[in-house]
């Protein structure tokens, strides 16, 4: 039988699935959480259970019938999808894996939605999809040329959402995020990808595995201190942008492209100093070799974001670094009994 409206989450269990939910939630939204756990985490589903009304469904987009069920036994107002592969060295390696997922099983995400009349999505795109960037700050007009299956799969998805509007009226916004980091302040849910590849939380969980080293990857860039430059976004500044987005397809019935980012770089070392300052320790650091499909700089021009959506990164890195390590402190607890 139908229910009330609600706000479908793709990938609700996963890091800024559940980050998005919870500012849904606060946002008085019931939502159903549609994840395959592959990444995401049941933890990270109950949790949320215990801030307000999620329904949670367990199901895999890269099966028709699976997703086709939730729009057949529910009013879905609108979709929230964020279910995605994306690692970008993996992609490089298994693009099969990519494609299949972020591409196939989006499409059958979007052929539910046209069959049963959902005519509303927000859409995590990166900033991956501008490729090497030919000047900073990056707005939404600069080229796409991504130079991994990871970014092409999202580019690819952007296009086919386009096509979907003319041809179907489905009408999208697709949020082009920069990188991510900081975690929920009150440390219900946060970042736990296993195995970790991210900057921040690698510096963290530095700190905690006995005199383990974090390593940085290259400092022979062309920048100011020879370390990539990238612009981190906040994770509960980015999960609202997700809300204006929803409103503005509410209001406008238009699709259209932001990038979420702060439009300001920092470097790897940058980050790392800020991480010593913020938790107040010293970190064990050496330099290893450059990481392979690493962009040198890349940063936001986030303009449109602003004066479109009335969206405005709020916090610091420094909120994000104590946001992240008290996050970091409860996951170490949960998975390895320290205590700290
Ligand atoms: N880095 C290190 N050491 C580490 C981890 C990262 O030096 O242990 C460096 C990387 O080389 C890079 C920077 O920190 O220069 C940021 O790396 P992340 O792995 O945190 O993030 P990426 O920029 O590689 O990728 C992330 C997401 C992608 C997204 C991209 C957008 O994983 O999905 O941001 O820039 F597309």
């Amino acid at each position: 039988m139908a229910d009330n409206k609600k706000i479908l989450v793709i990938g609700g269990a996963g890091y800024i699935g559940s980050h998005t939910v919870i500012n849904l939630l606060n946002d008085g939204k019931d939502i159903i959480v549609f994840d395959n756990l592959e990444n995401g985490h049941i933890e990270t589903v109950e949790a949320l259970k215990r801030i307000g009304h999620v329904e949670f469904i367990k199901g895999d987009l890269r099966n028709f019938e699976d997703i086709e069920d939730v729009f057949k036994n529910h009013k879905v107002d609108a979709v929230v999808h964020f279910a995605a592969f994306a690692l970008v060295g993996e992609s490089v390696e298994n693009p099969s894996k990519y494609y299949r997922n972020n591409v196939l099983g989006t499409l059958n995400l979007l052929d539910a939605m046209v069959k049963y009349g959902c005519k509303k999505i927000v859409f995590s795109s990166t900033c991956a999809t501008y490729g090497n960037p030919k000047y900073v700050p990056v707005d939404e007009k600069h080229p796409q040329n991504p130079v991994s299956p990871y970014g092409a799969s999202k580019l690819m998805v952007e296009q086919i959402l386009n096509d979907y509007d003319i041809a179907y009226g489905l009408k999208s916004i697709k949020l082009r995020y920069f990188n991510v980091a900081g975690c929920d302040s009150q440390a219900r849910v946060g970042e736990w990808h296993e195995p970790e590849t991210h900057l921040v939380p690698n510096i963290l969980k530095s700190t905690f595995s006995g005199g383990k080293t974090f390593k940085i990857f290259g400092d022979d860039y062309n920048t100011p201190d020879g370390t990539c430059i990238r612009d981190y976004v906040n994770v509960e500044d980015l999960a609202d942008a997700h809300r204006l987005a929803l409103i503005y397809l509410e209001n406008e019935n238009k699709s259209d492209v932001f990038n979420i980012g702060t439009e300001r770089g920092d470097s790897v070392k940058n980050i790392f100093d800020s991480c010593e300052k913020v938790i107040g320790k010293k970190i064990n650091v050496e330099v290893a070799g450059r990481r392979a499909g690493d962009a040198e700089a890349l940063y936001a021009n986030s303009k449109k974001a602003q004066t479109v959506l009335g969206w405005k990164s709020q916090r610091t890195i420094e909120d994000s670094i104590s946001s992240a390590y008290r996050w970091e402190e409860v996951l170490q607890e949960k998975l390895n009994g320290v205590k700290v």
